[in-house]
């Protein structure tokens, strides 16, 4: 059967256009999905840029502009890989245009831009998705599933953590992710382990933030110093509706780690932890009777954890980061194809962008900062 076409426009080909990229490959080759994915057309900072990247990754075509790839009839999905400023004139010229929206996160700067993204999608009626890939691990999906049958009884607390070192170097330069519009740990990698929290936990009903920038000033790759005036660690207590309490740390000045994107979550009954670092891994503890053989077992991604056994057919052999977007791409896909609601859309980044913001307030009044 001739499978309906669905033609992606990528922006952007730098660490996450290139993820992208490799996430619509193995999407199309792994899952039976409804349509057939062409690579239809990229744009980048310049058409060079884009050009090059045309030829490198397969697309069909490049657009001069961002602007010009936005407007193309000849896509059906806008997918935006570029710096934080620049998602909502993106966005809100591909909705304009009618197209889905596949966006990296954060969905935006700030509260008022995701607000005005997420009314504009709503009225265009079309999917949109915002790029949280590690909720498409299925050893996530598990934690989620083991949470609900209550194999750890009551959830108590969460304590989360989304840390790398790529800022720790005092001379990394100055760069768009220091920039207060949409910059900072908490908005770059807080985000993602907020996402987790409500992924397992539920709904954060309260935060209690500290933003801190250990680098004040920070030199352009051209030489000129430049103050940083965003956080290089944040960190929160959180409240959540279940009546269980928690923590998240966002750090990219963390020395020494490169992906530490882990949770520990600790219930009555037991206890499950993570760490992106061992991203096939779950370690469970289910507190017993006989003290001693109590403790954590690991278990191990295979093809019982859907959608592993679409990748391969044997237990134990991994999938990786690149695959947890292809996961993230079918969702959304199927989303699109089939009419059905899509894993992480722009309503749901701009809860996320709520929190970050929220935690922001909390810092600077330096009290508990309710969510309800
Ligand atoms: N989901 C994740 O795990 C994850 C990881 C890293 C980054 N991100 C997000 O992805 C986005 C991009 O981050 P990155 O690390 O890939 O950045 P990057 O700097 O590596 O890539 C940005 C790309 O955007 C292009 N670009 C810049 N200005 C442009 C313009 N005016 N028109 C068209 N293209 C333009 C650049 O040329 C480059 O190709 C950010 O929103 C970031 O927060 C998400």
């Amino acid at each position: 059967m001739n499978k309906p076409q669905l033609r992606i426009g990528l922006i952007g080909s730098g660490f996450m256009g290139k993820t992208h990229i490799f996430g619509f490959a193995t999407a199309a080759r792994v899952f039976d999905l409804p349509v057939r994915i062409e690579l239809e057309c990229i744009a980048d900072a310049t058409p060079e840029l884009a050009r090059a990247a045309m030829s490198r990754y397969g697309f069909r075509r490049h657009a001069d502009s961002w602007e010009e790839l936005a407007a193309d009839p000849g896509i059906d999905v806008l997918d935006i890989t570029a710096p934080n400023a620049l998602h909502r004139p993106m966005a809100i010229a591909g909705l304009a245009a009618g197209k889905h929206i596949y966006c990296e996160k954060p969905l935006a700067v700030d509260v008022t831009e995701a607000t005005e993204m997420t009314k504009a999608a709503e009225l265009a009626g079309v999917k949109t998705q915002v790029g949280f890939n590690y909720l498409a691990n299925p050893m996530f999906r598990l934690a989620k599933k083991l949470i609900s049958e209550g194999r750890i009884g009551e959830i108590r607390s969460f304590r989360g953590i989304h840390a790398e070192d790529y800022m720790a170097d005092r001379a990394a330069p100055w760069s768009w992710r220091h920039d207060s519009r949409g910059g900072g740990a908490t908005a770059d990698l807080g985000s993602h382990i907020i996402a987790t929290a409500e992924y397992l936990i539920g709904p954060i009903i309260g935060v209690c933030g500290d933003m801190h920038t250990a680098i004040q000033e920070r030199r352009t790759s051209e030489g000129s110093e430049v103050r940083v005036n965003v956080d290089d660690v944040g960190r929160a207590f959180l409240r959540f509706e279940n009546g269980a309490s928690g923590s998240i740390e966002a750090n990219w000045m963390a020395s020494g780690q490169k992906m530490q994107h882990a949770f520990e979550i600790y219930g009555s009954d037991g206890a499950i932890t993570f760490d992106q670092n061992r991203l096939n891994e779950l370690r469970l503890h289910e507190t017993g009777t006989d003290g001693r053989t109590e403790g954590f077992r690991t278990l191990l991604a295979g093809p019982e954890h859907a959608p592993y056994g679409e990748f391969c057919v044997a237990p134990g052999h991994q999938l990786g980061y690149n695959d947890l977007k292809a996961i993230e791409i079918r969702d959304f896909i199927e989303a699109i194809a089939e009419e059905r609601s899509e894993p992480f859309n722009f309503a749901a980044g701009l809860r996320i962008q709520r929190l970050v913001e929220a935690i922001k307030d909390s810092t600077m009044r330096a009290r508990w900062t309710d969510f309800t």
